[in-house]
């Protein structure tokens, strides 16, 4: 798989050049999620079905973006010297966690210890789950998974919880992997870095359960900070707190072979990081209307290091009224994140899902207008809660269904 980047022309045709709309003229056939489940053996399609055939709203990703984002990262991060330890909470499907372990990725992250026993039970074998689970139910089913899997990793940011979860541990008859989860700011999880995180640390180690395997610091608050240079002062300042406390783990002898964290907006920073080992991407596989205005390091405008692979396919219902067209993918498809879906090969025109079962198209020039039955190709909102309101995916390649996907983790949110 050679790399492929998209330079910001390309991408602008891609989105926006002005090309003939996209529909199918006359459609004599269609396909429902349950056709197309009934022509696939393991995933693979078995007939030969244009993705302008399914019935919409249909999920869809474009397999040669998919392959060219895969092969950008890993080419990315072996170079800078770190690893990818790539985030599932995006795509919820083992398809594409294989497809990323396939690709060099050292495991796979999890939000939810739901999540993770999706990705374990379809042979996903390395999970790192990124939250700590607080609750007895919940720190049970992980140890559960600790006793069938020794590769999944826990998340601790409390001395509390670490010893909840060495109990467990022991109760379970288990040694369980664990990082401290350090903040780097936001407040919203991990411990404070310096002495607090070191003592957790300390901790961990010293406990009969666990084994400590290192630390996680996820600066979320910086992956979608716009232009390039403001990400990178951004994220580096935020992480070297963290980074001074990798180093007093060091000098204390603790293990620190894990540092993750990271996402697709500073996927080609943290390597700066002391000690940083892996990043922790999710957006990076689809792309999504809210990463591709964030600008990149060669593109001041648009962040074209990935290719938007992740698309839905919408069908024009009514068309009567001038300037708009309405369409039958709305919040329920689509959701209601912002910036709204980009009509994926049209210009002039802007897409919102605000409601919950119709689309809105508007056309700058009013004279314009699509017809009933035209099919219109969306790029995302904000991919991850898309993939979690559908039950599978189509893998497209040139427009041909090659495979269908299912998003096993689809509402895993426990
Ligand atoms: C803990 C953690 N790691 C990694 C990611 C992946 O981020 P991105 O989709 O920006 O690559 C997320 C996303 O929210 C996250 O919460």
């Amino acid at each position: 798989m050679g790399k492929r980047t998209v330079s910001r022309r390309r991408f602008l045709q891609a989105t926006g050049g002005g090309a003939a709309a996209l529909w199918v003229p006359r459609r004599v056939k269609g396909y429902s999620a349950a056709d197309m489940e009934a022509m696939t053996g393991e995933g693979r399609m078995e007939a030969d079905v244009s993705k302008w055939e399914l019935d919409t709203p249909a999920l869809c990703v474009d397999l040669d973006a998919l392959d060219a984002n895969l092969a950008t990262l890993q080419e990315t991060v072996a170079g800078n010297g770190i690893a990818s330890r790539p985030h599932a909470k995006t795509h919820k499907c083992p398809a594409i966690a294989r497809l990323q372990m396939e690709s060099g990725s050292v495991g796979i992250c999890t939000a939810k210890v739901s999540e993770a026993e999706v990705m374990l039970e379809h042979g996903i074998e390395r999970v790192l789950m990124t939250t700590a689970n607080v609750t007895p139910f919940k720190i049970e089913r992980a140890m559960a998974l600790t006793r069938w899997y020794p590769g999944f990793v826990h998340a601790t940011d409390t001395p509390r919880n670490a010893r909840d979860l060495s109990d467990a541990a022991q109760a379970a008859g288990v040694t369980a992997s664990v990082v401290v989860d350090v903040d780097p700011g936001g407040h919203r999880t991990g411990i404070t870095p310096g002495r607090p995180a070191l003592e957790l640390a300390q901790l961990v180690d010293g406990l009969p359960g666990l084994r400590l395997l290192g630390m996680l610091c996820y600066d979320g608050g910086s992956q979608h900070v716009h232009g390039f240079q403001e990400r990178r002062a951004q994220t580096l300042g935020r992480l070297a707190p963290a980074a001074e406390t990798c180093q007093m783990m060091r000098r204390a002898g603790l293990n620190t072979e894990i540092f993750s964290g990271g996402g697709t907006g500073t996927y080609n920073i943290d390597h700066e990081t002391p000690g940083f080992t892996d990043v922790q991407v999710g957006s990076y596989v689809f792309m999504d209307a809210q990463y591709l205005a964030i600008g990149g390091a060669t593109d001041g405008d648009v962040y074209s290091d990935f290719e938007p692979s992740l698309t839905i396919l919408t069908t024009v219902l009514n068309s009567q009224y001038e300037g708009r067209v309405t369409t039958d993918a709305g919040a329920k498809a689509c959701t209601i994140n912002q910036p709204w879906p980009i009509v994926k090969g049209e210009s002039g025109m802007s897409y919102r899902s605000g409601s919950d079962e119709f689309g809105t198209l508007r056309y700058e020039n009013p004279s314009r207008t699509h017809q009933v039955g035209d099919k219109l190709e969306l790029i995302v909102s904000h991919c991850d809660p898309v993939v979690n309101l559908y039950d599978q995916m189509y893998a497209t390649r040139d427009d041909r269904v090659e495979a269908v996907w299912r998003i096993a983790a689809r509402g895993r949110s426990a």
